[in-house]
């Protein structure tokens, strides 16, 4: 930076971002010396409106509170969201966002800039290395930005092309909710995006996937035939008005998504800004969003800091988290859209709400803060459906599985106490898992149990190969069953390659200190650096897992468990045989996906001829190994199906754990996109896990039929009354208690009660 000298910073690009940053520029810092170079005339800008939540609003009113107040003076602004579906339309409420014409917007900015004194120029197409010796170079150059190409293996730039078309029109109908419609063709289905944004004209958003758009010849049409084909196809909703295009500089005017992200948002003097460092989609409407909050994050950061280096870093540390949350809904959005055909089998009211909360940052709880009476629709609609006659949390809903009642869709997901010794089940278990069903799951897993001793995954666990074995779990389901409304599963599985290894709280996946036992797998690979090498299993060996197995299942009969799960997922012996990652057979077992299905489908008969028909029984997968040669969600989808086929009545969806190289995006519900289209592609029943940590977000699950029950893991290690006192949280009243306990409800529904008054009152 220039001693005593005024900071020079150059602005390449006059969208939102450039123009707004050099805005709150100016009012943090009036010194600095800015221009905005933007290459298009004043008024040339293509698009129609933008859309911002009441959030966003809040942000832009604290930084310029003169821009705020020429931007609200335009606004349309609306509350509900309509959803136009297969004849039906579903308004829910209090959605709060407001609408301005693209064109409006730079034009308050424009003047705004101008009026602080910013440099602003017009029809001025600028490249970084002509500003040079500017103290800051801010690209605000857009999606396509060619400052960041120029310098793109620095940033670490990522783009990444969707699936979709898309056509952003306008239109003079008047829309009075924020619109979505949907159309199936026999090309396959249609979308608009509608929103009014001033007095007289709305945004029209069409939308379709790339297969559909060229199997409709739309990629050969002309713009008039394309927006005279959208006009036909949405004849219903445009009441007449033509749809109008304003994007004639285009060669075509139907655009597709690109996600854009980097590695760095800045280098040298050049720093990245707004859709040139990041892009969502807009489904979501956060484009322009992001780009404002940019300006504000990047111009506070520059004043605050005398070095521009130290300035980005703030910058970006301030910005990058709340973008990669923006862009993880966004992605969620984006892929919904993507996937209207899988949605396609849900009735009205529930394609709504999974619309509606697709991004997964909606949650029930906040549709109901905006509109409960949408909400107490979807739950009585939800309730008729599993016969209860009035609108409950959904979490509460009954669920059937052949003839296995549960009185909940919460379930205590399997997992390992590594306390059992030579496989047997004491005290520790009757009380770890008594406790948790006396805590109001509706299902109960014990954790993965294994057919023989040398099955394993660690001296600690737990077998059903013994005498004592059976004894041992006999005692717990009968205490479960007298004592508990749940039921309860046995999960049985076989360690395969990850056996012999230490307990969960040593060092787990690593081999034994001593006392190893042999290991045996599809091929010799082992799972990790330090782990023995399996040995590649002949027939010979399946003949006698598929022996233990069935055994482990009459003894599982014998002591009384509901449903029988086979553990297929995380990288023990029949995951292993499924992934290509360790499956390197060259028979009938190891290279299709068919062939490396075939012996883990063969236990799983096996274990379905033994079964009691009246039973169910479910299989957990990994979904993906987050591996790029490994499984993938489109695997998953038939993984599932030749398990249906088999006879499974459940998909429990988990993923991963399979590969070292594995690279999981973890967030909320990280897993649960994948039982989505599982489920919805399929139409089996499947089960959600990961990372599932409240009541709410259990009741979105349910709720938008993105899974039939739920897991919750590591909750129910913190608090094996999860659902109880969700139970008295949401004042459910039905759900069953433990007589002994009753006060104990009533005193925690009081005293949780009180502190939600309390903290209100401190708002
Ligand atoms: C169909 C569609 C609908 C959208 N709807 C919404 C919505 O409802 N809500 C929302 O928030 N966002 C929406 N967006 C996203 C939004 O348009 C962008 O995220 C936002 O405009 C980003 O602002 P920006 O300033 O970073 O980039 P831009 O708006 O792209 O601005 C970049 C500017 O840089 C100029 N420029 C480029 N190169 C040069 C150069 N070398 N020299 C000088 N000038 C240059 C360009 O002319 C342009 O004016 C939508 C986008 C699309 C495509
Ligand atoms: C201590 C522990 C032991 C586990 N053991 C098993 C197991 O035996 N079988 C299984 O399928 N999953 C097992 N898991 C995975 C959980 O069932 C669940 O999928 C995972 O913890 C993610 O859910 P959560 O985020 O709710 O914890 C285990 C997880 C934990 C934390």
């Amino acid at each position: 930076m220039r001693v005593n000298a005024p900071m020079k910073v150059v602005s390449i690009g006059g969208g939102p971002a450039g123009l707004f940053f050099s805005i709150v520029l100016k009012r943090v810092h009036p010194a600095a010396e800015i221009v905005v170079h933007e290459r298009n005339a004043p008024d040339d800008t293509f698009g129609w409106g933008v859309v911002f939540s009441d959030q966003t609003l809040g942000n832009i009113a604290a930084a310029d509170p003169e821009t705020f107040a020429r931007i609200a003076a335009d606004f349309v602004h609306w509350d509900a969201i309509d959803v136009n579906y297969r004849g039906r339309t579903i308004r829910a409420g209090g959605q709060g966002f407001a609408g301005i014409a693209r064109k409006r917007l730079l034009g308050i900015l424009q003047e705004r800039a101008l009026a602080l004194g910013v440099d602003v120029r017009f029809r001025s197409p600028i490249d970084a290395d002509a500003v040079r010796d500017a103290d800051v170079i801010v690209a605000a150059d857009g999606a396509n930005s060619a400052t960041r190409r120029a310098h793109e293996t620095i940033f670490g730039t990522t783009l990444e092309g969707r699936r979709c078309r898309y056509m952003w029109l306008g239109c003079r109908q008047p829309f009075e909710a924020f619109t979505f419609a949907f159309e199936r063709t026999d090309h396959g289905w249609f979308q608009i995006h509608a929103y009014q944004f001033d007095a007289h004209t709305s945004t029209v958003i069409v939308e379709c996937r790339e297969e559909t758009w060229r199997a409709a010849g739309l990629d050969t049409m002309s713009t008039a035939d394309s927006i005279a084909y959208c006009e036909r196809l949405f004849a219903r909703f445009l009441g007449g008005h033509p749809l109008m295009s304003n994007a004639a500089h285009l060669a075509s005017p139907w655009l597709s998504f690109v996600q854009v992200n980097n590695a760095r948002w800045s280098h040298d003097n050049v720093v990245l800004l707004g859709d040139a460092a990041h892009t969502a989609h807009f489904s979501i409407g956060s484009g322009t969003k992001l780009a404002l909050e940019d300006a504000i994050a990047l111009a506070k950061a520059l004043a605050a800091h005398s070095e521009p280096a130290a300035a980005f870093a703030a910058y970006e540390a301030e910005r990058r988290i709340e973008v990669l949350r923006l862009q993880n809904a966004a992605r969620n959005s984006t892929e919904w859209f993507e996937n209207v055909a899988r949605y396609a089998a849900l009735e009205a009211e529930q394609f709504a709400y999974s619309l509606l909360s697709r991004s997964q940052r909606l949650s029930h709880e906040n549709l109901k803060v905006r509109d409960g009476a949408y909400v107490r629709r979807v739950e009585g609609w939800l309730a008729e459906r599993s016969g209860v006659s009035e609108p409950i949390p959904p979490m509460f809903l009954p669920y059937r599985l052949r003839e296995m009642e549960l009185v909940n869709r919460v379930v205590v997901s399997p997992m390992a106490m590594y306390r059992c010794r030579d496989g047997t089940p004491d005290d520790f278990y009757l009380v770890h898992l008594g406790s948790r069903a006396q805590g109001g799951a509706g299902l109960v897993f014990t954790e993965m149990t294994c057919v023989a001793a040398d099955a394993r995954i660690s001296p600690g666990c737990a077998g059903m190969y013994r005498d004592e074995h059976l004894a041992g779990w006999k005692r717990i389901v009968d205490f479960v069953h007298a004592n508990t409304p749940a039921k309860i599963a046995l999960q049985l599985g076989h360690a395969g390659p990850k056996g012999s290894t230490q307990v969960g709280w040593e060092s787990p996946d690593e081999p034994l200190v001593e006392g190893n036992w042999p290991l045996i797998g599809p091929s010799p690979v082992p799972f990790g650096e330090r782990s023995a090498i399996p040995r590649e299993m002949t027939r010979d060996d399946m003949d006698r897992v598929v022996k233990q197995f069935v055994r482990a299942a009459h003894m599982g009969i014998a002591a009384g468990f509901d449903l029988l799960e086979l553990h297929c997922a995380h990288g023990y012996l029949f995951s292993s045989f499924i992934t290509p990652l360790t499956n390197k057979r060259t028979d009938a077992y190891g290279g299709s996906l068919e062939n490396r299905l075939r012996f883990p489908l063969e236990v799983f008969a096996a274990l379905r001829a033994n079964w009691p028909e009246r039973l169910p029984m479910s299989v957990r997968i990994s979904a993906t190994d987050w591996v790029e040669e490994g499984v993938t969600p489109d695997d998953a989808v038939e993984i599932a199906r030749a398990f249906r086929a088999a006879g499974a009545d459940l998909i429990d969806v988990s993923a991963g754990q399979t590969s070292r190289r594995a690279k999981p995006v973890y967030g909320r519900m990280f897993q649960t996109p994948f039982s989505d289209k599982i489920r919805n592609e399929l139409g089996i029943a499947t089960m959600a896990v990961g990372n599932i940590t409240d009541a709410d977000q259990v009741n979105g699950i349910i709720a938008s039929g993105r899974a039939d029950l739920v897991a919750i893991g590591r909750m129910h290690l913190a608090d094996p009354y999860f659902t109880l006192h969700a139970a008295a949280a949401l004042a459910y009243d039905a759900q069953p208690w433990p007589l002994s306990y009753l006060p104990g409800r009533d005193h925690y529904a009081r005293t949780i009660r009180r502190a939600a008054e309390a903290a209100e009152v401190v708002r």
